[in-house]
């Protein structure tokens, strides 16, 4: 743990990392992440997450579930994906993401199945020991509670960053909330949003090589008198 990081360097040391050590992170710092995150403020102080940690053998049993499901096309997504929706500089900038990651893995646009078998990773956790998997109730239609969730993420990865881990946020994982239920024995009232794949970044792994780039403040804020 750092715990001398400044805010500046740990908001710059999260990234999205694709590729993890073996090592198991030590429960106690696993803990301290939790109990950050759960600092993350919420609408009325609702705390509308509920997160399931998966580690060791119900990782490894979790992860086989996944994969077999993505072989069988079961995808079973609490919350719809659709990546016709995006546009303009929308998609401009999820398809430069997927360039970036597949060109690291040396993978080409023509290339299908290496493209299907770097999207399984996803599945995989990219190596990492431990993945959560962020849920919510059902209350109105959830927009609200999503923002909490994100609000909880984005705590939870800043957290890692400064003990020096990383995670990976995964909305893939909520593609397969039916299967992540089913193998952690969760009701069907409790909806996934999204996993994080966390552990002990890889810096070498080439899936780790580029960093995403951010447009200029001015291309997203405007400010007013
Ligand atoms: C809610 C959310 C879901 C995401 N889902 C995925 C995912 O399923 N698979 C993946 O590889 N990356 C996923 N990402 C990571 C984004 O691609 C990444 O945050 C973005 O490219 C910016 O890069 P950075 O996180 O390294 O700054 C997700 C990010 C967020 C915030």
């Amino acid at each position: 743990m750092n715990a001398a990081m400044s805010f500046h360097d740990t908001v710059r040391a999260r990234r999205s990392y694709r590729g993890f050590k073996p090592d198991p992170v030590p429960e106690s710092i696993i803990r301290a992440v939790l109990e950050d995150a759960a600092l993350a403020p919420s609408n009325c102080n609702t705390q509308p997450w509920n997160v399931h940690i998966v580690s060791g053998a119900k990782r490894d049993q979790l992860s086989a579930a996944l994969l077999k499901a993505a072989a069988a096309g079961q995808l079973s997504p609490d919350y719809s994906w659709d990546d016709d929706a995006f546009f303009g500089a929308y998609d401009d900038r999820r398809r430069a993401q997927g360039k970036a990651y597949y060109s690291s893995l040396g993978i080409t646009r023509e290339d299908r199945e290496g493209r299907a078998q770097a999207g399984a990773l996803n599945l995989s956790f990219f190596g990492a020991p431990h993945a959560a998997f962020l849920f919510n109730s059902v209350v109105g239609d959830s927009v609200r509670v999503a923002g909490d969730l994100g609000m909880y993420g984005q705590t939870f990865l800043l957290s890692l960053a400064s003990h020096g881990l990383g995670g990976v946020p995964q909305t893939v994982l909520g593609f397969y909330a039916d299967t992540v239920r089913e193998v952690l024995g969760i009701s069907s009232d409790l909806k996934l949003l999204y996993g994080i794949s966390f552990g002990f970044p890889k810096l070498d792994a080439p899936a780790n090589r580029d960093r995403m780039p951010r447009e200029p403040v001015e291309a997203t804020v405007t400010i007013h008198g």
